[in-house]
């Protein structure tokens, strides 16, 4: 007898949710080089969305540069950076932050006296009001 599991039972949610839980970013055999010094080699990340994906590693295993590569400030010299399933080469973090890829420094590019909304919004700040007609005033 076929049966059909209802949308709303663990199951049927299961199968609902998992486009949703596609990567939005992954990288495939991803490497880096600055001159001679090979930074990465053959990486692979999957983050999918209502994650906290952790990089760890020793020093200079090559975390920031893998960050770096993400956030757009560096490129990759080899394997595949996919946004979204697509194929993706971010010249700098202006092209990741038009993807929806935003980076927060550790220290030096913050800015101690803002709260830290206001620092995850650095360089993005609204201009214009999203309502036509509106005036917009920034206060936090
Ligand atoms: N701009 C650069 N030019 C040359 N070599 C670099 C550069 N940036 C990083 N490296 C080298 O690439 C390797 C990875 O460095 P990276 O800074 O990415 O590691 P890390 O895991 O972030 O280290 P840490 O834990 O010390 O922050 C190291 O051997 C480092 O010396
Ligand atoms: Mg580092």
């Amino acid at each position: 007898m076929a049966t059909k599991e209802p949308k709303n039972s663990p199951a049927g949610a299961a199968q609902a949710a998992a486009p949703a839980d596609e990567p939005v970013v992954r990288l495939r055999g991803v490497g880096k080089l600055y001159g001679n010094v090979r930074a990465l080699e053959g990486i692979d990340l999957a983050v999918r969305p209502g994650r906290v994906t952790c990089v760890l590693g020793d020093n200079g295993a090559g975390k920031s540069t893998l960050i770096k590569i993400i956030s757009g400030l560096h490129q990759h010299d080899e394997g595949e950076y996919l946004v979204d399933d697509k194929p993706v080469r971010l010249n700098n973090p202006r092209d990741a932050l038009s993807l929806g890829i935003a980076t927060v420094y550790q220290d030096l590019a913050t800015v101690p006296l803002l709260p830290v909304w206001r620092n995850f919004f650095l360089g993005s700040e609204l201009t214009r009001s999203p309502w036509p007609g509106a005036s917009w005033t920034s206060s936090g």
